[in-house]
């Protein structure tokens, strides 16, 4: 039995769409869900309390940066990282496969492992499908990632053949290392953008006992309607009683799409990294709060928002603080972004409970600028 279980509660009868549960040692949630992220064990900028308060459910850290920074051990020895940062709802690790990979020339990929210099100091250091698997153990989400090569776009039919095999490989030595029992791994499908590698690597994996999937490689330079393509060719591979979480994706109409295809989980850096940037989400698409326009635009950044930024402050004020370099902007437009996010995959479970998803996908897509 594992610690992480999925419920597929209703399928859409004119979609892909599904409804689901997630149970978790700490807690249930609902699918489809999006996670915030917390690469360095905090939400930047958020406490715990604020998240729970717009509805976050399960949030995403990363093992690369936490093996590097403060050390895992350090982080097992406050109590793991729920207790280490005071976040008791879900939790997920990133196995640090793909933030290896980002940096590119400075890394070395065997079938042992991965070789790489860490972004602090330039050190060496080393990460394995053993170590990546310890590591997330001893961080002690509800939910770790299996340690997987993200094949860069484009890349040749060989090259990706023979990275998705050793994603296998990789997969099953996670699973042969992993003890925890109250903490679930999920493989991760990868196979480039070749429909029969995707089929390939789907089947490998469903044939091992994970309690979910991921699936990798994708939103990594290729055109959409090619992510689309293939992410559709991949979910229809994918067991029906298991989660299914599309790596790194997070944008909106990306969202509506991916659950119009059968996926339930997404993370992605987008909501915080542009409220970061002074970029609020609004239904339309984007709104430049840093914009001339709205220095003394007195209106909320959106009526229509019920968050705690949209209920107090006004567009020009927030411009103010972004150009007076104020932090409590940061602040502000992140709760905005998450709100939003999260907002909009509780109308897509609402939705699907009322059979009206794909009127609400097309309505979405309609009045949305990327
Ligand atoms: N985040 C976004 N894409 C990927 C991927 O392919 N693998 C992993 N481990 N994380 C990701
Ligand atoms: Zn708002």
């Amino acid at each position: 039995m594992h610690a992480v279980t999925y419920e597929l509660i209703k399928e859409c009868s004119r979609s892909g769409a599904r409804l689901g549960k997630l149970h978790t040692p700490h807690g249930t949630f609902d699918t489809p869900m999006f996670m915030p992220v917390g690469t360095q064990a905090t939400v930047k900028t958020l406490a715990p309390e604020e998240l729970y308060a717009m509805g976050s459910q399960i949030i995403l850290s990363n093992t690369y940066h936490l093996f590097l920074r403060p050390g895992h051990e350090l982080v097992k020895k406050a109590g793991g990282l729920h207790n280490f940062m005071r976040y008791n709802r879900g939790m997920l690790t990133d196995s640090g496969g793909f933030q290896v990979f980002s940096l590119g020339a400075m890394r070395k990929i065997k079938e042992e492992g991965v070789t790489f210099r860490s972004h602090i100091d330039g050190s060496k250091k080393f990460l394995s499908p053993e170590i990546a698997t310890e590591v997330q153990e001893a961080l002690g989400a509800d939910i770790a990632m299996a340690f997987d090569e993200c094949i860069p776009y484009p890349a040749d039919f060989d090259y990706a053949k023979q990275s998705t095999l050793r994603t296998t490989r990789w997969a099953k030595r996670c699973l042969d290392t992993h003890t925890s029992e109250d903490q679930s791994m999920f493989g991760i499908v990868q196979g480039g953008m070749y429909p029969e590698l995707r089929k390939m690597s789907a089947d490998q994996l469903t044939e091992m006992d994970f309690a979910g999937y991921g699936i990798g490689g994708l939103s990594v330079g290729e055109p959409k309607p090619l992510m689309y393509d293939i992410l559709n060719q991949t979910t229809e591979h994918m067991p029906k009683n298991k989660a299914r979480y599309l790596m790194g994706v997070g944008t909106p109409d990306c969202i509506v799409e991916a659950v119009n295809l059968g996926v339930d989980m997404f993370d992605c850096v987008f909501p915080t990294r542009v409220a970061r940037n002074g970029t609020a989400m609004v239904p339309e698409g984007r709104l430049v709060v840093r914009n001339a326009a709205y220095a003394e635009d007195f209106r909320p950044i959106d009526e229509r928002c019920g968050c705690y930024t949209c209920r107090n402050f006004s567009r020009a004020y927030i411009r103010h603080l972004f150009k007076a370099e104020e932090l409590f902007a940061l602040r502000l437009l992140t709760i905005h972004n998450l709100h939003f996010l999260l907002d909009f995959t509780k109308q897509i479970r609402s939705a699907i409970a009322s059979d009206n998803f794909p009127e609400l996908r097309e309505r979405f897509l309609e009045n949305y600028r990327g």
